[in-house]
């Protein structure tokens, strides 16, 4: 059903991954947004190629992407674009980022892509028609106790504003769990819990173009995505826990206070 904006979405990650790919360990100029979020050359150019393939093929679509704004001009559909998700570690030459696009339709999302194109990964799903990583069909772990299970968590940038919550829930995350990552790339996190690589993952502070192209992935792979209140999650929603459904309560337990 959503074949052409798949292959839209395919093109462009692919492409603007490339470029990342191309620029990766040389990059000139980096900027400050904030005290730690960082923007290089190679957001915007992987920006500028995402969107002009999405309106070059969709010119009546709105966006709301990391660099350019957002343009929802009243669209039933849109398109969340996050080039380079993982820019403080692009910036230092740590190979662990990607692109990501999603798609959703009148509120609903019916597409994701997310693209690690240093380890050539590449991620998909689309409503109804299950997740999927270099093609292949990907599920969520079986892992049913926190104890046993791979976490990861995400810090936000304003976490030197108020740091104690976050730090709370990875206190006491840390010690039910198996191990915790701080990867350092939203949508890759997503990414890796639908592939059972990861059993759950949370973070709070998120801005839609990190999560609209995982949230979905993570669904179509079995697992569940929610806000820290267990209530459905949605890209313009902050917080959020996604895992596989064994955890989830668990994991709510923990960061519902
Ligand atoms: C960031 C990454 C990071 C997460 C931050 C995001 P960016 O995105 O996804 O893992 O912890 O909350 O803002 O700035 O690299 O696109
Ligand atoms: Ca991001
Ligand atoms: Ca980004």
């Amino acid at each position: 059903m959503w074949d052409k904006e798949l292959n839209v979405a395919r093109q462009a990650a692919r492409d603007a991954g490339k470029t990342l790919k191309d620029l990766f360990g040389r990059v000139n100029h980096v900027t400050k947004k904030g005290k730690t979020d960082l923007v290089t050359e190679a957001d915007f150019t992987a920006e500028k190629i995402i969107m002009d393939m999405i309106h070059k093929n969709f010119p009546q679509d709105g966006f709301v992407a990391e660099e350019a704004g957002e343009h929802r001009s009243n669209a039933s559909r849109i398109w969340f674009i996050d080039p380079l998700d993982g820019t403080v570690n692009f910036a230092h030459a740590f190979p662990f980022f990607a692109v990501s696009i999603g798609l959703q339709v009148n509120g609903d999302a019916v597409l994701g892509v997310v693209f690690n194109p240093y380890m050539d990964e590449f991620f998909e799903a689309a409503k109804g028609s299950g997740a999927f990583f270099n093609g292949k069909a990907i599920h969520v772990s079986s892992t049913s106790d926190l104890v046993d299970s791979l976490l990861a968590v995400g810090f936000p940038y304003t976490l030197h504003r108020n740091p104690h919550r976050v730090m709370d829930h990875m206190k006491k995350m840390a010690v039910l769990a198996q191990a915790i990552r701080r990867p350092g790339s939203a949508a890759l996190d997503l990414c890796y819990v639908a592939a059972g690589r990861l059993d759950g993952y949370w973070e709070e502070g998120l801005k839609p173009w990190d999560t609209a192209g995982g949230m979905i992935i993570v669904r179509e792979a079995g697992g569940i995505v929610s806000d820290y209140h267990g209530n459905p999650f949605s890209p313009d929603k902050g917080t959020i826990v996604a895992s596989n459904p064994s955890i989830h309560a668990a994991m709510l337990e923990v960061l519902k206070g």
